[in-house]
């Protein structure tokens, strides 16, 4: 088995490939199985969990497995561990073993990617970021794969941390500043891209213009909110699979209050991929929230798998 580390895993998933698989994985309808959720009681700490993503096609097939630690804070150790196992459907032969944290930032912008694809203006390109951590550093690059991005733009709840990743694009070659005033910011920008740990809303929908295309990636539980109630109903609404319509703050929230309907979220990326209007005019804001999937995991290990880099033969 080839087992590639987090810089390994990050280099063999160039994103023009990686949104390709994954728009051809959704196309085709493909759905992952349930995943599972085991909880590892603990001695005299909270109990950890045991997450199991599996998906497969007819040829290849993968699992994430992700252990989730709360008690490690204390050892000064990250709480969240993981790996991607993919393996050969025909014989169950394991091929390779991916870094699950790098994988997962990097299938994470691809499919937000893969959303500004169907949503995004075709002449996007000025770019801004709102959050500084992982995700936030692979977006420049997967919306370039999709859109001309020529500028970006980097805010973070902690200014240095927008410096830094600013600073870090600037080194690629980007022309990249960070900004101190979201609402400022925000009017100028083509796409606005979020990726944080925001529990209270940051993007404030009166800040934005007709034209633009908002991408929301952090929230993931019902506590937890990137973007207000206005911004959701000045858009066209879209999300990556329904199950960021039931575990996102960003939408059950307004979806209990009344804020939204149901009826106004327009599609998925299954519909996206297979043809259902996306933008229809130049005008129209367009927002797209993920949660994320195993069927993005499984385009990440496919691709890999494919485009093989450097690994350690074991
Ligand atoms: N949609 C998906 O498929 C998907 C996949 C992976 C991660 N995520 C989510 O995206 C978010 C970012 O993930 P990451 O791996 O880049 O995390 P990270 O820890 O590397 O970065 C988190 C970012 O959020 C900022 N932040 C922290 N607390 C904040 C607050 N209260 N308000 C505003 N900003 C705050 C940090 O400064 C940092 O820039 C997380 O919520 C994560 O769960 C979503």
């Amino acid at each position: 088995m080839k087992i590639l580390d987090a810089d390994a895993t990050t280099r063999s998933l160039p994103f023009d490939a990686l949104i390709n698989q994954m728009e051809a994985l959704f196309a085709s309808g493909l759905v992952a199985p349930d995943r599972y959720h085991h909880t590892m009681p603990m001695l005299g700490e909270q109990d950890a969990t045991l997450l199991l993503m599996p998906a497969w096609t007819e040829t290849l097939g993968c699992v994430k497995v992700v252990t989730a630690t709360p008690g490690n804070s204390a050892r000064k150790l990250p709480a969240i561990a993981g790996s991607v196992l993919v393996f050969d459907r025909a014989t169950g032969a394991h091929l390779v073993l991916l870094d699950g944290a790098a994988l997962t930032a990097r299938r994470t912008a691809a499919a937000s990617a893969l959303g500004a694809r169907y949503l995004a203006r075709e002449d996007a390109r000025h770019l801004l970021i709102i959050g500084a951590g992982k995700v936030a550093a692979q977006l420049a690059d997967a919306f370039r794969a999709v859109r001309p991005i020529e500028t970006l733009r980097v805010w973070d709840v902690f200014p240095a941390a927008a410096e830094r990743l600013a600073e870090a694009l600037r080194e690629e070659g980007w022309d990249a500043q960070a900004v101190s005033d979201l609402q400022a910011a925000v009017p100028q920008a083509d796409i606005i891209s979020a990726a944080t740990l925001a529990t209270d809303p940051l993007l404030l929908g009166d800040w934005l213009v007709p034209g633009q295309h908002v991408d929301l990636i952090g929230a993931f539980t019902p506590s937890m909110r990137e973007a207000d109630d206005r911004a959701l109903q000045r858009a066209r609404l879209f999300v990556d699979t329904k199950f960021a319509t039931m575990e996102a703050g960003e939408l059950k929230a307004p979806l209990e209050t009344g804020a939204i309907a149901q009826s106004d979220i327009l599609g998925d990326l299954y519909a996206l991929t297979q043809g259902t209007p996306a933008r229809t005019g130049a005008d129209e804001i367009t927002l797209f929230k993920s949660v994320g999937n195993a069927v993005m995991d499984l385009a990440a290990a496919i691709t890999a798998t494919l485009e093989p880099e450097e690994g350690t033969h074991v």
